[in-house]
């Protein structure tokens, strides 16, 4: 019962994109500040794949990852943002798409990266949703193709938004981080323990993994900022 309920829920209208729907709101002006403060962490160095990811489940990877596409996509970039959540996907909810072809069937070589993309309805934002759920996660992000896909996609796109599973429950983000030039992770007011934010960045670090920073989710609203985002260095 509970199940479906949360299924219901991130599958309704409550997976809005406030950066799409409401641009000039403080939360939209929020994303805009991770998206330069990014840039910022970047400065010298490639950071054209970006892995979003979290201690645990539910501290808004996704939302934060079509958040940040579309700032990306609203500055004029050409962006992509990939459902590599293969676990929970979510992305073809939130954008409407359909899920027949996505990232599993590019991997197992079923299908041609070009037949996987598709435009999110924004402008300059394309996405490639997981499809269908396959049974080993793990093995096909780690795969070659999986390495050889991003190189291809770093051909089109400037930016590469990539959505994961929780970093403490499964190896999937550490393998992502790989393909990926940086990782930020998602923080959840009261909500992500310390001891497993710092779990999980220890977890990513153990791998070559360059985590950029944090971002702070669901800060209260009587706070001016939603959303914070901070440096570890
Ligand atoms: N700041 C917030 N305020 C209120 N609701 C939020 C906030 N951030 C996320 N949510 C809601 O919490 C739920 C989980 O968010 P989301 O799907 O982005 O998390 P996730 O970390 O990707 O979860 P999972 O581990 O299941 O992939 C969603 O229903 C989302 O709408
Ligand atoms: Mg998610």
């Amino acid at each position: 019962m509970a199940r479906r309920k949360k299924q219901t829920k991130n599958m309704s209208k409550m997976r809005q994109l406030i950066a799409k729907l409401s641009p000039k709101s403080t939360v939209a002006e929020q994303y805009r500040t991770v998206r330069t403060n990014l840039q910022f962490a970047a400065v010298d160095e490639t950071l054209q794949a970006v892995l979003v990811t979290s201690a645990s489940p539910e501290e808004g990877k996704s939302m934060t990852a079509a958040n940040l596409a579309i700032v990306y996509a609203q500055q004029g970039k050409k962006v992509l943002l990939v459902d590599a959540d293969m676990r929970k996907p979510t992305m073809h909810y939130t954008f409407q798409l359909e899920n027949l072809q996505g990232l599993s069937n590019v991997l197992v070589g079923d299908t041609m990266v070009a037949q996987a993309i598709q435009a999110s309805g924004e402008e300059n934002l394309d996405v490639i949703t997981c499809g269908p759920v396959p049974p080993n996660p793990s093995e096909l992000l780690a795969s070659k193709r999986m390495q050889e896909l991003m190189n291809d996609l770093r051909q089109s796109y400037d930016v590469i938004i990539v959505d994961s599973p929780p970093v403490l429950a499964v190896t999937d983000a550490q393998i992502l981080s790989n393909v990926c030039d940086g990782t930020v992770l998602v923080v959840r007011s009261k909500q992500t323990e310390i001891e497993a934010g710092q779990k999980a960045i220890e977890a990513l670090r153990s791998v070559n993994a360059r985590v950029l920073g944090t971002i702070l989710n669901g800060r209260d609203k009587k706070d001016k900022n939603y959303y914070y985002y901070y440096y570890h260095k």
